[in-house]
């Protein structure tokens, strides 16, 4: 898996062709890895981008491309999976994720508040369920390799209890002010690679999904003062940081002159073992990223997805 891959998540914010674009431009210089979703409804737009690429001489033996099971879809992940397929102009996809390990769903960029009347909490023989038609995917041969996403010790420990093919990653929410320390060493303890998202703090995420204590990483004074130092933006340091953690960013950019600074930082020289201790001592614990629509009860708070004491809430 190459060590950083392009975001291609727009939001509501950026539209599919200039994604598009900036999957052509990276490729263009250097990048390998894109991270994709069905969710991102872009993936249309970005296969015939891949198309581009290897008609320009990439070979596709050398691209990394990722896609997701959406939440409307586990009990359907082989269409799913051909679905993403066909839209990315594919015959294998190197990484398959379960996206969110909940089946719940919700119109795209509604209200934080607002609940579907079907939503459940995770029942892990469901999730099983939806595991055992990964597997299948990697045994047809449509995928080469599957993973989870936005996933809990609790939850991953069932999982690797009862997976006949164990997850390959595990994409989470990772950046400064929000290491998962646990997490992370429990996953690699386990021989499953961190794969990073929101390495940079997500500064241009919808309104909707901030709230009053959400810190910010790029104006955090340790990575501003080590972004000076080296003449980089503070986004740098931060994609630098996670690679040399050992995890596998994934920063989003459109921008040519950003994408390429993102992809320098994992190749230059690396931070001194005194800028890693203090961005090790700047975390928040601040979760960006907390998945209020997937909540199954009126009255819950976003805490109860995370099983932050251990337990799996119902
Ligand atoms: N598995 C999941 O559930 C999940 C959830 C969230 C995200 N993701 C994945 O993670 C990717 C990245 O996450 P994200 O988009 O939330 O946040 P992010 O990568 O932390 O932040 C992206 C923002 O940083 C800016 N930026 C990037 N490089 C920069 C640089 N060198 N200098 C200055 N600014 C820079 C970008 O602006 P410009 O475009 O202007 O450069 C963009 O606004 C997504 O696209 C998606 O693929 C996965």
């Amino acid at each position: 898996m190459p060590a950083i891959g392009l975001g291609t998540f727009g939001s509501d914010r950026v539209d599919a062709d200039e994604i598009a674009e900036a999957v052509r431009g990276a490729a263009e210089v250097g990048y390998r890895h894109f991270d994709c979703a069905s969710v991102y409804r872009n993936e249309d737009r970005v296969g015939c981008a891949l198309g581009d690429v290897m008609r320009d001489g990439v070979q596709r033996k050398d691209l990394w491309i990722v896609s997701k099971v959406w939440n409307d879809a586990h009990g359907r992940v082989i269409e799913s999976c051909r679905q993403s397929l066909a839209d990315l102009k594919l015959d294998y996809l190197d990484m398959y994720l379960v996206h969110w390990p909940f089946p719940n769903f919700h119109p795209p960029g509604c209200d934080v508040s607002s609940r579907s009347p079907e939503s459940r909490p995770y029942v892990h023989e469901e999730f099983m369920k939806t595991w055992r038609q990964m597997e299948q995917l990697v045994d047809m041969g449509l995928v080469r390799h599957i993973g989870t996403s936005n996933m809990t010790i609790p939850k991953l420990k069932l999982v690797l209890r009862d997976a006949r093919i164990k997850p390959a990653v595990n994409e989470m929410e990772l950046h400064p002010h929000f290491q998962q320390p646990e997490l992370f060493d429990f996953v690699r303890a386990a021989g499953i690679e961190p794969v990073g998202y929101s390495p940079i703090g997500s500064p241009a995420r919808p309104e909707r999904d901030r709230t009053p204590d959400d810190t910010v990483d790029i104006q955090d004074p340790v990575i501003v003062a080590i972004a000076r130092r080296m003449d980089v933006h503070p986004a740098v340091v931060c994609v630098k940081w996670s690679a040399q953690r050992g995890a596998t960013p994934l920063p989003f950019s459109t921008r040519r002159e950003n994408y390429v600074a993102n992809l320098e930082a994992v190749a230059s020289p690396p931070l001194t073992e005194e800028d890693m201790r203090a961005i090790a001592g700047i975390d928040r614990n601040c979760r960006l990223i907390k998945g209020q629509v997937f909540l199954w009860k009126p009255d819950q708070s976003w805490e109860e997805l995370w099983d932050m004491d251990g337990v799996i809430r119902r």
